[in-house]
């Protein structure tokens, strides 16, 4: 095990640490420890996780003196629900949680979202750390402090900001994701690359072999430069007034075709990489972007396996996602829009523009596949 290394997150409330390195997890109690003065934790994490890494993490907690209390939803998106907090939040009244005591987050996006919210709400919040588990989760969902649910009307439609007191980040467990989890992870490194410059975005196509293979060293420096990047933005922008608004590059399109295809029918990490191909076409078509920008991107993407979908969908259907997505202002869908490596652009797009891109992009799609 090497030291590992620290990214500082500022927010309002509290600043705190997110830790990258390996063999973080078996010493989990150690660094919770010193965060806390808790002596009682909530172990949240679904059956998946907990199978792999619950009882490293239940011991090393126990170790250092935690009385544990473990929680463990099943795995996948439908763990992120109303019901499923309200079972969270009930098993910890039933346990008799305290105010002073901690709830520890294990697990990817949908444990980190939803044991979070948990803390947000329970005894009108008690403080959680985040032990991310999956390369979405390292680089991106755990640290910003957005936790929430999804209701029958759409994703993340309930939810509070609430900023862990710590994250850890854990890069052998990346060993064992399947490869769609990893390919997603993947998509959300490349997005942070775009947003971060040109250099990272170089970097990341000289080394897409090694990330592929998932090479221990070349993973911890992108999850490191991703981290950095994202932290540096939610330190800047706490509650998503603006500049917050750039990592949603590749997600407008990207969440659209997740919910016109059927969830689950695409695998995330495409649909966002497909978003940044038609941000890319947007950046160019209506702020004259060099054309330079979207083929290093889709160098990048190429390099990174993140092939096209074959199933592109309905325009209308596409365009109403849109307007569904919470992140539509004053009826006008907005999108991130980088373009050149590095700067980015904020742009609401009318109907009538939108449709006629959208149409188009759809021409681009190969359904034969
Ligand atoms: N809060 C935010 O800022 C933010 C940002 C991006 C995404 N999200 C949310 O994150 C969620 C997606 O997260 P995700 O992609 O991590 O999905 P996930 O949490 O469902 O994890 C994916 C799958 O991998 C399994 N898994 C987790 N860690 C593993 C490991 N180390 N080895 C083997 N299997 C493992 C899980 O059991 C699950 O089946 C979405 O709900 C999304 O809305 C939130």
């Amino acid at each position: 095990m090497t030291a590992p290394s620290r990214i500082d997150v500022r927010a309002a409330a509290a600043s705190y640490s997110v830790l990258v390195g390996d063999g973080l997890l078996p010493a989990a109690g150690e660094y919770v420890a010193r965060v806390t003065d808790a002596r009682r934790c909530a172990l949240v994490t679904d059956a998946t996780v907990d199978a792999l890494y619950g009882d490293t993490v239940a011991g090393s907690l126990s170790e250092t003196g935690f009385d544990v209390v473990r929680i463990v939803v099943p795995p996948g998106e439908a763990s992120k629900s109303w019901p499923s907090a309200g079972a969270v939040l009930e098993e910890l009244a039933g346990a008799g949680v305290g105010r002073s005591d901690l709830i520890v987050a294990l697990g990817g996006g949908v444990v980190g979202d939803l044991a979070g919210f948990c803390a947000a709400v329970y005894l009108r919040g008690i403080d959680y750390v985040q032990l991310p588990t999956t390369l979405l989760a390292q680089v991106d969902s755990s640290v910003g402090g957005k936790t929430g649910v999804d209701l029958a009307a759409g994703k993340n439609l309930a939810g509070s900001f609430k900023q862990p007191l710590l994250v850890l980040a854990d890069t052998d467990v990346l060993t064992s994701l399947v490869p769609l989890e990893w390919q997603s992870g993947l998509a959300e490194v490349a997005k942070t690359a775009m947003l971060a410059g040109p250099g990272r975005v170089e970097w990341m196509t000289r080394h897409a072999g090694a990330l592929l293979d998932r090479e221990a060293g070349v993973v911890r420096e992108a999850v490191i430069a991703a981290i950095e990047h994202k932290a540096s933005v939610v330190s800047a922008d706490e509650l998503e007034a603006d500049l917050r608004e750039s990592l949603n590059y590749g997600h407008t399109l990207g969440h659209a075709i997740e919910r016109v295809a059927g969830y689950g029918t695409i695998a995330h990490g495409v649909a966002v990489a497909e978003g940044m191909r038609f941000a890319a076409r947007l950046a160019a078509n209506l702020l004259d972007a060099p054309a330079q920008t979207g083929e290093i991107q889709e160098a990048m993407l190429t390099a990174l396996g993140i092939a096209r979908p074959a199933y592109a969908g309905d325009v209308e259907a596409l365009v109403a996602a849109m307007h569904s997505d919470k992140k539509a202002r004053g009826g006008t869908v907005r999108f991130a829009l980088v373009p050149d490596p590095g700067r980015y652009v904020a742009l609401p797009v009318g109907d009538d523009v939108l449709e006629r891109e959208v149409r188009e992009w759809t021409d681009t799609v190969d359904e034969r596949g």
